[in-house]
């Protein structure tokens, strides 16, 4: 009996010994990409398939795993990163703002130095001096541009203001903006504004573009952490319009997301929408035409001025699949990489090279040649670049508050008291 339970002992150990070795030992490990991104949008889950369909075709061995997590500009996402890559887990490689977003991350060292990959690729020689700062910290590189979206834009339903005989070309002042909206209410337009603030910085998003609109040393003023006066008149009147544009915004706000908010315009529910240009990808989506149904003009005040939105992808320190890491940065760099994404997102290429063909009237009539012809451009703080993160934190609440009360006083001390509780984090002195 004791030598057949030897026997059986034996036997399940080889057994299991051999099993072990085919099944664990001789596996290879898995040849994948994890990524991390918010994109999922319909124009902006399409653009970073896009973007993987061409990572295939250098790669077809890698499986890329997406990891979305849904919430524009990130505000659900960056609170599940963050944790993630401070606990050691970071994935392969995730969706980062240039600028100050990448600071924390750089300043725990849990980002690996890119510089050596900027080099083999020459990317400094293609894209501009300005996108190139922001993805620097101290002398090296740490992360690379993917596109380069425009902040500043006023998207409007052209059939609607036809309609009320609008020309959308003389709306040059946030006055001459209101008169607009105002005669369409007298109209019938019930709610000639969309606004989707669900996840609160679609409001930020509106006053940024207003303090821009004030000038652009008021906005150097304001990125530099240098606005701290709750009576600046620049920054009460910036209010003030933001007060006088939610008089005509849609009362569900606070309940959509900022793609249900350009469908409003895409269903003829309203007329104009203040939005970055990753809404040219829901017009896409649903087969607008621009110039047809659809049309832009720069926000109101901010003529000339190109305000960036800058997404970047980097390289974490100790992650599972490094070489596949640093492939992927690869294509996120690339020319044919970036032709695939930005024309369905609704962005530009930061390369010089581009290839413009390849992108739709939006690109080629509005955004290519202002960014080429633009006298400032001014770096995003509600999508993470202008401004430290300690601030940017605090600026979406009061926003949001703000967009409740109304009250422009407690705005302006709310912000500027978070200005200067900042101070010591405004490391960056941002010439405009
Ligand atoms: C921005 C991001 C864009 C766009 C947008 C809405 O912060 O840079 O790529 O996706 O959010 O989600």
């Amino acid at each position: 009996m004791y030598v057949v339970a030897a026997a059986v002992i034996i036997t399940a150990l080889i057994v299991g010994g051999v099993s072990y070795y085919w099944f664990v030992l001789s596996r290879p490990s898995a040849n994948v990409v994890e990524i991390y991104h918010w994109w999922t949008s319909g124009g902006e889950a399409d653009a970073i398939n896009a973007l993987v369909a061409y990572f295939n075709t250098q790669y077809p061995n890698v499986t890329v795993i997406q990891s979305p997590v849904a919430g524009g500009a990130g505000y659900v996402f960056k609170a599940v990163i963050k944790p993630l890559v401070l606990a050691g887990e970071a994935p392969d490689s995730f969706q980062l703002h240039a600028g100050y977003e990448g600071q924390p991350y750089y300043d725990g060292g849990y980002l690996d130095s890119i510089t050596n990959l900027f080099n083999d690729e020459h990317w400094a020689n293609f894209m501009p001096k300005v996108v190139l700062d922001m993805v620097k910290f101290g002398n090296d590189y740490y992360a690379v541009p993917l596109d380069i979206h425009r902040a500043n834009v006023v998207w409007y339903n052209k059939p609607l203001l036809t309609a009320h005989n609008i020309n959308a070309s003389t709306l040059t002042t946030w006055n001459l903006f209101f008169d607009a909206c105002q005669k369409l209410k007298n109209e019938g337009v019930t709610s000639p504004i969309s606004l989707g603030d669900s996840g609160k910085w679609a409001a930020s998003h509106v006053l940024e573009q207003m303090i821009a609109g004030e000038g652009i040393s008021f906005y150097q003023d304001y990125v530099n952490g240098l606005v701290t006066s709750p009576t600046d008149t620049k920054l009460v009147d910036a209010l003030n319009n933001f007060k006088r544009y939610l008089n005509f915004t849609n009362t569900d706000h606070a309940s959509l997301t900022w793609d249900q908010a350009t469908a409003r315009l895409i269903t003829n529910a309203s007329a104009f929408n203040v939005m970055g240009d990753w809404a040219n990808g829901e017009f896409l989506k649903a087969g607008k035409v621009y110039g047809t149904f659809y049309g832009t003009f720069v926000a109101p005040g901010t003529q000339g001025y190109y305000g960036l939105v800058v997404d970047c992808f980097e390289h974490p320190k100790g992650v599972k699949h490094a070489d596949n890491s640093l492939n992927w940065l690869k294509i996120v760099g690339s020319k044919a990489g970036q032709d695939a994404f930005n024309p369905l997102k609704g962005s530009i290429s930061p390369r010089n090279d581009s290839d413009t063909t390849k992108y739709g009237p939006y690109q080629r009539l509005f955004a290519i040649p202002d960014f080429r012809a633009a006298a400032h451009m001014y770096p995003s703080v509600v999508h993470g670049s202008g401004a430290p993160e300690s601030f940017t934190t605090k600026l979406d609440d009061i926003m949001s508050a703000f967009v409740t009360n109304k009250d422009v006083s407690a705005a302006a001390t709310a912000l500027t008291n978070a200005i200067t509780a900042s101070h010591d984090d405004y490391t960056k002195v941002w010439s405009l």
